[in-house]
C-alpha cells in the first residue's frame, strides 16, 4: 500500500509561494511512489469554531459544512504537508480556522478520552510558512500552533520549511534553493524511515 499524504494550502493566493512550495513537496512525495492529495482551504466552505461546546459531550462538531470531509482527511492520511503564508507573525485566517475547529478532536482525545485513530500508526506532518519579512521572530507563532494542532492529530511533528523575504505572488520560484528543498523535504517525509525526535528545521532567506 503506498504512503498517503494530504496537502493543505492556507494561502488565499492562488498559487502562492506557500502554495507553490507545497505543490513540490508533494511532487517530491510522489517521487517516493505515495499517493497525494492537495486541498485548497479557499475551495473550501470551513467556518469559524462557534464554541457551543456540543463536541465536549459528543466528540463531533456539529456544524455542518466542508470540515467534516476534511477532518476524515487528516485522520486517514499518512503524511501531511501544511502551507500557510505569514499573517501578522502567525498562520492566515483560512489555516486558523481549519485549526479552531479541530476543537473537537481534541474534546475526543482529552476530554472523553477516546482515541482519534488506530493506535501504532506511523502518520508524520511537514509544515511550510512563508513571510515577506525578515523578522527574525516571524515564525515564531506557527511553531508553536502547529506544535499543538499536530499533537491533537496524532502526527509527529517531522519537518519545517521557512522562507523569509519572499513577498511577490510567484517570487519563491526565483529563490536558489527553496524549491528544491521543498521537493527533498516532501521525498523525505515519506521515505526517512522514523520521523525525527525533533522538526527537521529548515530556514532560508
Ligand atoms: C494580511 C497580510 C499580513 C501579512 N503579515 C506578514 C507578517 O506578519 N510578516 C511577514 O513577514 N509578512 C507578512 N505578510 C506578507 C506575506 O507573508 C508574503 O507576501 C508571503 O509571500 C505570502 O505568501 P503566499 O504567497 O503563500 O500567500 C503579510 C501579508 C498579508 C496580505
Amino acid at each position: 500500500m503506498s504512503v498517503t499524504v494530504l496537502g493543505i494550502s492556507a494561502s488565499p493566493r492562488f498559487e502562492g509561494n506557500s502554495d507553490l512550495l507545497l505543490r513540490q513537496a508533494l511532487a517530491g512525495a510522489e517521487s517516493a511512489a505515495a499517493e497525494t492529495e492537495y486541498v485548497r482551504l479557499c475551495d473550501l466552505n470551513i467556518t469559524p469554531c462557534t464554541e457551543c461546546n456540543f463536541c465536549y459531550e459528543s466528540g463531533k462538531c456539529r456544524i455542518d459544512d466542508d470540515y467534516q470531509t476534511l477532518c476524515s482527511k487528516m485522520l486517514e492520511a499518512d503524511r501531511m504537508i501544511f502551507a500557510t503564508p505569514v499573517f501578522f507573525m502567525t498562520v492566515s485566517a483560512q489555516a486558523k480556522t481549519l485549526i479552531d475547529r479541530c476543537q473537537c478532536l481534541w474534546a475526543q482525545k482529552f476530554v472523553l478520552k477516546q482515541p482519534l485513530i488506530t493506535t501504532g500508526r506511523d502518520r508524520r506532518a511537514m509544515v511550510i510558512a512563508v513571510g515577506g519579512t525578515k523578522s527574525k521572530k516571524m515564525f515564531d507563532s506557527i511553531r508553536l500552533t502547529m506544535k499543538y494542532y499536530l499533537n491533537v492529530l496524532d502526527m509527529r511533528y517531522a519537518a519545517n520549511l521557512f522562507v523569509n523575504h519572499v513577498d511577490a505572488l510567484g517570487e519563491i520560484e526565483k529563490h536558489p534553493s527553496a524549491m528544491n528543498e521543498a521537493f527533498r523535504l516532501g521525498k523525505e517525509l515519506v521515505t526517512a524511515p522514523k520521523a525525527p525526535d525533533q522538526p527537521l528545521d529548515v530556514q532560508l532567506t
